[in-house]
């Protein structure tokens, strides 16, 4: 499958508006503490005004991530690193302070909209709830400032009374869209943007956020496993798998000529575009498997993995250098020209 890619090249004059350092994350489990982190040792980078893509197959700690830096993790979860936004350490804010943060400096579009839509509500109540909430405006003030915000994401003022459950799933993730973006952030986390929803929908949401992040200047971190989607928005693209970051770099090299194993994998799992395909589909990857079947031990995609060696059962590769990026496999020359 031809993947077509996002002409725009991350910059080098880049400027760091969020920087996850080492970020290592433990939920509790039923037998208490769990063994192995969620997310473990992950690093990366927004800049102002990339459009950041996280991707990965279910389970591999994406949300959790995201969570992580929102700080809105489940009680009794354990989190090691730092993350950085603007100059602010957002492990050290209180509850006070990051409320501040969430809404009016990062705005998130949660993963499973029942998160973020109560069914007793319509979508304008949501949004003038936000826009009370993030830009402290009351009554008429704010239920303009809530159309003027549903106006931007192409929510039709007609159905401002509406609830979710009459709308359909491209109008509740405008919705959704709208609450996030309610008090002006200049990071958007879009998690599994278009997941739920069919071609035609997903198509219009990839248009408006490309349109956002050109229009108000946003930085976008879209977490997908929405391969196309990614290719259409990403600058760069950071491939998880178990945990771990397993590769990073621009998102037209990621996506054309990865560097893992993993990642060629991924990109093999593509369905067939117009339902021709000279690509073998065989190496379906639905779901990583459960924590307890990763290898404690060497690399963690070593099981699933078609070039495997024996040294790879046994050592745990860290990232090397790549041309452009990192991966986190011992095929990729210690050298850094892999490319
Ligand atoms: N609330 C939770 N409690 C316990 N484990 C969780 C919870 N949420 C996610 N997990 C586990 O954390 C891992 C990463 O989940 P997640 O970040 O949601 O993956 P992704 O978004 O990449 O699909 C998975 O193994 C998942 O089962
Ligand atoms: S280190 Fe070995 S098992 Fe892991 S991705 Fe590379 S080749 Fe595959
Ligand atoms: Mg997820």
């Amino acid at each position: 499958m031809t993947i077509e890619t996002s002409a725009v090249p991350a910059s080098a004059q880049a400027v760091p508006l969020l920087r996850v350092r080492d970020l290592r994350v433990t939920l509790p489990s039923a037998m208490g503490v769990a063994a192995v982190p969620v997310v473990d040792g992950v690093s990366f980078v927004v800049h102002r005004g990339e459009t950041l893509a996280i991707v990965g197959e279910s389970g591999a700690g994406k949300s959790i991530t995201a969570a992580a830096v929102m700080q809105l993790l489940p009680d009794g979860a354990r989190v090691t690193g730092s993350i950085d936004f603007n100059g602010r350490e957002l492990t050290q804010l209180d509850e006070r302070a990051l409320q501040s943060v969430r809404g009016r400096e990062i705005g998130l579009v949660f993963q499973d909209p029942s998160t973020a839509l109560n069914p007793m509500y319509s979508a304008g109540w949501h949004v003038t709830e936000a826009v009370t909430l993030a830009r402290a405006l009351k009554g008429k003030a704010a239920k303009e400032a809530a159309h003027a915000v549903l106006l931007q994401v192409g929510f039709p003022s007609a159905r401002f009374h509406a609830y979710p459950h009459e709308l359909s799933g491209g109008m509740r993730q405008r919705a959704m869209l709208a609450i996030a973006l309610a008090g002006e952030p200049q990071l958007l986390i879009a998690d599994e943007p278009t997941t739920a929803l069919d071609v035609i929908a997903s198509g219009r949401i990839r248009a408006l956020l490309a349109e956002l992040r050109h229009q108000r200047g946003l930085s976008l971190w879209v977490i997908s496993h929405d391969l196309p989607m990614v290719a259409e928005l990403a600058d760069r693209v950071v491939v998880m798998y178990a945990g771990e970051v397993v590769e990073h770099g621009p998102a037209h090299r990621v996506l054309r000529a990865p560097a893992h194993p993993y990642t060629r994998d991924l990109l093999e799992c593509l369905p067939p575009m117009g339902g021709h395909s000279t690509r073998d589909h065989r190496h379906r990857l639905p779901v990583i498997p459960p924590a307890d079947s990763v290898p404690s031990e060497g690399c963690r995609y070593a099981p699933r993995c078609r070039d495997a060696l024996a040294l790879c059962h046994a050592e745990h590769p860290t990232l090397r250098p790549t041309a452009d990026g990192e991966a986190r496999c011992i095929l990729v020359p210690a050298t850094g020209d892999a490319q």
